[in-house]
């Protein structure tokens, strides 16, 4: 561990944003046809790497994101990291890279987090966001799965996603680009589905739009995710509400908050149903009322409401266009677990 750390960029507790300041320290394991080393700590600095680094041509990249957050008690505790360290396992499958066991993965990232426990914030609605990744770092042109890797955890204390915190986000779809196709890469966290949800992206933002929603490849009706969240609507079934969401498939990444979500939904006596749903199932529903709230999820993003959903024709409002009963009952309850004033009846959180 460093005894002299690289200087850390301040910024006014509620002012963090997202991903913008880093923690001063990294850990980091190497990997060699001889197996995985063991994890070192160094100080959070620029990596040297050949300009024929494979991660540069060919994008062998997977990565995660979750958080630790400061508790009333003092502990800092993280959320399902096992979750995540399985997930990357699976990404690492998929990309033809090596998966690094769910033990390492957890000792990794505790490492870290205990180093830099300091810069874990502890205002409501902040955290320590952890972003573990693995690089192919062979330096040759060759293209086949590159014989050496790199997977670091880096540290970010966050605060919300969204620069209007919980307020209701607008969302583009995307009617032209899907995000992933059956066989393709869509549930693995690789960096070439987020790159290829750029484009898009920017066009959402020119439509005043926070986030994308995206639609199947097949047929171009079914809801899938948003890119870097999954999706939720409630409505009105027989009179009682419902969540719905996309099911899991090889074209959705599996969110830990969605699944997360749907345990939580039945202490709140929401029913659920994961099931495919229909741009045209929202709009109607939106239209008509038995569609009452919808919300994005994820680890960056919590459970965010989305008031205002724009396509290319036109727009159309969920409920009043800001955050409904549902959508703020289920983030207070996954908030207060995460954040340690609620009852972790689950065993989620960690030390
Ligand atoms: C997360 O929620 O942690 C994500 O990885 C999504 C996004 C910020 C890329």
């Amino acid at each position: 561990m460093t005894t002299t750390p690289s200087p850390v960029p301040t910024a006014p507790a509620g002012e963090l944003g997202f991903g913008q300041v880093f923690t001063p320290h990294m850990t980091a394991m190497r990997w060699t046809p001889d197996g995985w080393e063991r994890p070192t700590l160094r100080d959070f600095e620029d990596l040297a790497l050949s300009p024929a680094t494979m991660v540069f041509h060919y994008g062998q990249a997977i990565f995660e994101g979750m958080k630790a957050y400061r508790h009333p008690d003092g502990a800092v505790r993280l959320f399902r990291p096992e979750r995540n360290a399985s997930r990357l396992a699976t990404s690492a499958r998929r990309m033809a890279m090596p998966e690094l066991p769910e033990a390492d993965f957890v000792e990794a990232v505790s490492m870290l987090v205990d180093a830099d426990r300091e810069h874990v914030p502890a205002e409501p609605g902040h955290s320590l966001y952890l972003r573990p990744f693995t690089i192919a770092t062979e330096a040759t042109l060759g293209t086949r799965p590159a014989r050496e890797y790199l997977f670091l955890v880096i540290a970010s204390p966050s605060g919300p996603y969204f620069t209007a915190g919980f307020d209701a986000i607008t969302v583009w779809v995307s009617e032209d680009h899907p995000r992933a196709h059956p066989g393709g890469t869509g549930y693995a966290k690789c960096a070439g589905n987020y790159a290829a949800g750029m484009l898009v992206q920017q066009v959402a933002a020119e439509h005043g739009a926070e986030q994308v929603v995206f639609l199947d490849a097949r047929e171009g009706r079914w809801l899938e995710e948003l890119g870097g969240m999954n999706l939720f609507l409630v409505r009105e079934v027989d009179g009682r509400p419902t969540l719905v969401t996309p099911p899991v498939s090889d074209t959705l990444l599996e969110g830990i908050t969605r699944s997360s979500l749907i345990t939580l939904a039945d202490d709140l006596g929401l029913r659920v149903e994961e099931r495919p749903v229909s741009l045209e199932e929202w709009r109607a529903g939106a239209a008509d009322g038995t569609v009452t709230e919808a919300f994005a999820c994820g680890t960056a993003a919590v459970v965010t409401a989305i008031g205002t959903v724009r396509t290319q024709a036109a727009d159309f409002v969920v409920g009043d266009g800001r955050p409904g009963l549902w959508t703020t009952r289920l983030r207070d309850a996954l908030l207060g677990i995460q954040e340690g004033t609620a009852h972790d009846h689950n065993g989620w959180m960690r030390t």
